[in-house]
């Protein structure tokens, strides 16, 4: 391509496919029903969707309004805003943190979507077929004990995301995801008719559906806050860079709203897929890593069509997981295309081995140096203390910080110039007050807390 062009997603429909499928990932699948559980279901629920419309859609649109006026790479994205609004180009830095943090995301990301694959592997080839509790959670622990296992499915992960990145904005990603997407509706919605039907649906309903609020703790709201934040794709200049290849024609206010709701329905629909089950087989709901690895295929073993039912579940998970990763690999990767003599393919194979290898020490940390201990823990642990908790939450407050105080208030009304003077003025209300309040509260909280 030319030097200096930038390209542009070639419809609406393509970006909001690609939005979509970078916010809809393991995050929404495993985590969320998970989390909602702990947190004392129904009340996490309505939580979350306050949260996520109204915290997560103002910093989103600021991050794609941001994106798109910088027309560059996130580093270069946001200094060039700030330089042209007459701020120090320091706030550079958020794009800088955004595309490292993305990176060391994609690191690990990579990881457990390989464990996926192997889960869809062994689920397929009949390995899990016959599996009681006790043989499920041996399978898990034989594979996190392997670090040859973990190493080679999160290299066959990692040359997914990076063959899909190398081939760009038109022939990769929007090719990918336009595939993609659809198959992941349908196996999600067919998952939730089947799971509905043999499952115990009441006790599922009521326990995603009927806020307990004794349950309700501090901790939940940040957790719910958090999740949102992360389900969103929000804080690591994943939509800066989406932004930046929106056409001028496309309103970006209306794209993420629709990008909420769809990542919110996938992650109730998630929910209605997986409870069901889990009560049918007397499963206990509150188990992150283990909902997914270790329960499921006990179920899928028990169940009528249970291999077909558990390769699709998996299929599901490892389709939105690509969707993710491409997102997290872009920034990187468009920057390096942008800053060097690489070219797109270069920049996408030179930073996709960089995570991949960066990933080692997150598989290794389930066994060979499960005992190398510092600051948060394992490697794992303090890779993902260093995005959840510090990077993603202050990037998002920084992005709404900037967008409400530093930028030109004309270039910001430029981008979002579909909506009303009424609208804007309470979107810039949001970034100004209501969304950098809410996020110091969050980044205090969650600082000195593990969580994955
Ligand atoms: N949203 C994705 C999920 O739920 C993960 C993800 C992709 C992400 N890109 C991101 C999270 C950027 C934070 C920032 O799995």
């Amino acid at each position: 391509m030319a030097a200096g062009a930038h390209e542009n997603w070639s419809s609406r429909a393509a970006f909001i496919f690609a939005a979509v499928g970078s916010a809809v990932g393991l995050g929404n699948i495993w985590k969320f029903p998970y989390e909602a559980g702990e947190g004392g279901g129904g009340a996490f629920v309505l939580l979350y969707l306050i949260f996520v419309f109204g915290i997560g859609v103002p910093v989103m649109i600021a991050e794609l309004a941001l994106g798109r006026r910088g027309q560059l790479s996130p580093p270069n994205a946001v200094a060039k805003v700030a330089s042209e609004s007459g701020r120090p180009h320091a706030w550079g830095l958020i794009g800088w943190a955004g595309i490292i943090g993305a990176f060391i995301v994609l690191s690990f990301y990579s990881v457990i979507a390989g464990i996926t694959m192997s889960y869809m592997a062994n689920t397929l080839t009949g390995a899990l077929a016959n599996v009681d509790a006790a043989a499920s959670s041996e399978h898990f622990g034989e594979l996190a004990s392997s670090p040859w296992a973990l190493i080679g499915w999160s290299a066959a992960f990692s040359l997914i995301t990076v063959f899909v990145v190398a081939r760009g904005i038109h022939g990769g990603l929007e090719k990918a995801v336009t595939l993609l997407m659809p198959i992941l509706f349908v196996l999600l919605a067919g998952l939730v008719v089947y799971s509905l039907t043999i499952g115990d649906a009441s006790a599922a309903l009521e326990f995603l559906f009927r806020p307990k609020w004794e349950d309700l703790t501090g901790d939940t709201v940040v957790q719910a806050l958090g999740q949102a934040f992360f389900s969103l794709s929000l804080g690591l200049g994943t939509m800066l860079v989406y932004g930046s290849y929106i056409p001028r024609d496309v309103s970006i206010p209306r794209s993420a709203i629709i990008i909420a709701a769809a990542d919110t329905g996938v992650a109730l629909l998630a929910g209605l897929a997986i409870f069901p089950i889990v009560f049918q087989y007397g499963m206990e709901p509150a188990q992150s890593f283990g909902l997914v690895f270790n329960v499921l295929p006990v179920a899928f073993a028990q169940m009528p069509g249970g291999i077909i039912v558990g390769t699709g579940f998996f299929l599901l998970l490892v389709v939105a997981a690509v969707t993710s990763s491409i997102s997290l690999l872009e920034p990187m990767a468009a920057f390096l295309e942008e800053k060097t003599a690489f070219t797109r393919r270069s920049a996408a194979v030179t930073a996709g081995v960089g995570a991949f290898v960066l990933g080692i020490g997150s598989a290794l940390s389930f066994n060979a140096w499960s005992d190398v201990k510092f600051l948060k823990g394992t490697v794992l642990d303090n890779l993902d203390f260093l995005t959840n908790n510090l990077i993603m939450p202050l990037g998002g407050l920084f992005i709404a910080v900037m967008m409400g105080w530093a930028v030109k208030r004309e270039f910001s009304r430029d981008e979002l110039h579909s909506i009303t003077n009424g609208q804007f003025a309470l979107w810039r209300f949001m970034v100004r007050y209501v969304c950098p309040v809410a996020l110091t509260l969050i980044f205090l909280a969650f600082a000195g807390v593990i969580n994955f």
